[in-house]
């Protein structure tokens, strides 16, 4: 196995991905920052310093479990303190043990919102083979694009009265947009610059390219489509899928697939490959890019309309794709039952009068002292000890009404879980505090894949003694995010086998910022000494003083 060392800074940089300029976080001039290739069993070294003259950072690596690196998943707050503006280097260190599609992004505040984000590319160890073939291997990464700097968002967010983030101007694909720039003020847009030009994918016709996707939306759930051409949707956040054939692929904040495209179209033209904003009211053009059949000239316009996608709000068609999704026979391994049941309702409510999102009506609030370092050093007065509800009062809860929540609070308290027992949570959506208003929500787990064991289709809450007996136990798809669905519920089961302090949260980046997530312990006196470049904030200021 090999180690890669990378070296990089995260500056402020001038972008203009959609034509509009603004600032961006950015890793050594770039966003989106470099893919990290590496193998399976390879060590990944990224020396971050953080060059940023007032803004902390901190970076997440999304998918990798860290087993035995707690303290590298890059979560300020729950693992890590931020690291400081002003050249402060710090080193994250782990292993990719498993190959697949990954990503990376920051995750301190909004900041992902600010552009830094990235893949990581895993492949197969010589000589193990994967479960289908292609010529080439290719990535494209989605994200919406704000002209708004996070520092305005994230003010509104947590103002009264409240200021929402609004709808995307933009979409991105591999860091290119397109805004219009007749909207705004020209000396900020400029509709010729080569930076916004679409992002144009040359094939060979005959010739099958692995397409591997990623979203890391801030908000937006996203279709994906290639003019023509049908995809074959091969592997879900690093694991395997039972193959199956789509039009378009639905895609949610933290979620990676790959999918098998054959260049089997006519080759004398090129065609649009196109993203577009589902699960919300969409206000954002189409993200545009081209599938180029060389050697037509790879920014020659396609002669047809780019497709606007499928209805926002057909969210049957986006619950029949997550209920395709299985796991590639081949690889099929579930515990047939878990120890522990706990169900989440997702809830919006003021608290304070402040807009929050909550999980059984706790709103997460990050303490001073970052958990795994308060956990492991025994400081107990660091966050609140007592352990949130396993479950919320369904017999006097109607999740179809706008409910007042009186009794959520802001909450830094954690979950408890015995050591490689396994768990089964359920995600109960509910109305908002719009009427008739349920949204989308993916939900992410740090440091484990789950097993997706069922989704509810938005009729009924979820009810232990009959929906437990109806859950996939025979191939349910292991994957890192998943989606919550407008009224629904969505089962998954994970065994806690990594010890550390994980947090499992919308990843919604405004969502999170309100507090929608939980963050849970296991196996913490099995975790190895810490390393002394993760403290200097809070209480953990005293052991590193001399
Ligand atoms: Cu990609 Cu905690 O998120
Ligand atoms: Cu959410």
């Amino acid at each position: 196995a090999k180690t890669h060392f990378h070296k990089w800074e995260v500056k402020y940089a001038y972008k203009s991905p959609d034509c509009y300029k603004k600032l961006a976080v950015t890793i050594n001039g770039d966003s989106p920052g470099p893919t990290i290739y590496a193998r399976q069993g390879d060590t990944i070294v990224v020396e971050v310093n953080n060059t940023l003259v007032t803004e902390n950072v901190a970076i997440h690596w999304h998918g990798i479990r860290q087993r035995g690196t707690p303290w590298s998943d890059g979560t300020e707050g729950v693992i890590q303190c931020p690291i400081m503006p002003g050249a402060d280097t710090f080193i994250y260190r782990f292993i990719v043990d498993k190959a697949g599609t990954y990503l990376y992004h920051a995750h301190y505040g909004m900041q992902l919102t600010a552009g830094l984000y990235g893949f990581i590319i895993v492949s197969v160890p010589d000589g193990v083979s994967q479960p289908f073939v292609y010529n080439h291997d290719k990535t494209i990464i989605l994200k919406d694009w704000y002209h708004a700097s996070t520092y305005e968002q994230a003010t509104g967010l947590s103002s009264i009265p409240f200021g929402w983030v609004g709808e995307p101007q933009s979409l991105l694909i591999n860091g290119r947009g397109r805004f219009n720039c007749s909207l705004v003020d020209s000396a900020l847009c400029n509709a010729t610059n080569p930076e916004c030009s679409p992002y144009s994918l040359s094939v060979v016709a005959g010739l099958t390219y692995r397409l591997r996707i990623g979203s890391l939306a801030s908000l937006s759930a996203l279709s994906f489509e290639i003019e023509n051409h049908s995809m074959t949707v091969v592997e879900a956040d690093g694991n395997y899928v039972e193959p199956f054939e789509t039009k378009n692929l639905y895609i949610n904040s933290g979620e990676t697939y790959s999918v098998l495209v054959t260049a089997n179209q006519e080759a004398t033209r090129n065609y649009w490959i196109t993203t577009n904003v589902v699960g919300r009211k969409p206000s954002t053009p189409t993200g545009l890019a081209i599938w180029n059949y060389s050697p037509v000239p790879h920014d020659l316009t396609p002669p047809t309309d780019p497709t606007t996608g499928p209805l926002w709000n057909d969210t049957a068609s986006q619950l029949s794709q997550s209920r395709a999704l299985k796991a590639h026979h081949d690889y099929v391994q579930t515990p047939p039952n878990s120890e522990r049941l706990i169900v989440l309702l997702n809830t919006q409510n003021l608290i304070d009068g402040r807009t929050r999102w909550s999980l059984n009506n706790r709103s997460l609030t990050f303490p001073a002292t970052p958990y795994l370092i308060a956990l492991k050093e025994g400081f107990t007065d660091a966050f609140d000890q007592k352990p949130p509800p396993d479950s919320y009062d369904r017999e006097h809860y109607d999740i179809y009404s706008v409910a007042d929540n009186v009794n959520a609070t802001a909450s830094n308290a954690i979950y408890r879980i015995g050591f490689n027992t396994t768990v089964d949570i359920v995600l109960q959506n509910a109305n908002t505090m719009t009427k008739d208003t349920s949204e989308t929500h993916p939900w992410h787990m740090h440091g484990h894949d789950f097993w997706v064991l069922g989704f509810g289709d938005g009729k009924s809450p979820f009810n232990p003694l009959n929906d437990t007996k109806r859950l996939n136990v025979v191939d349910p798809i292991l994957k890192n995010t998943v989606p919550l669905y407008p009224y629904g519920w969505t089962a998954l089961r994970f065994r806690a086998d990594n010890p550390g302090v994980w947090i499992f949260h919308c990843h919604i980046e405004p969502h999170l910022f309100l507090g929608m997530g939980i963050v849970f312990e296991a196996g913490i006196e099995k975790v190895g000494e810490l390393p002394k470049s993760i403290m200097g904030c809070g209480e953990t200021k005293r052991l590193i003083s001399p």
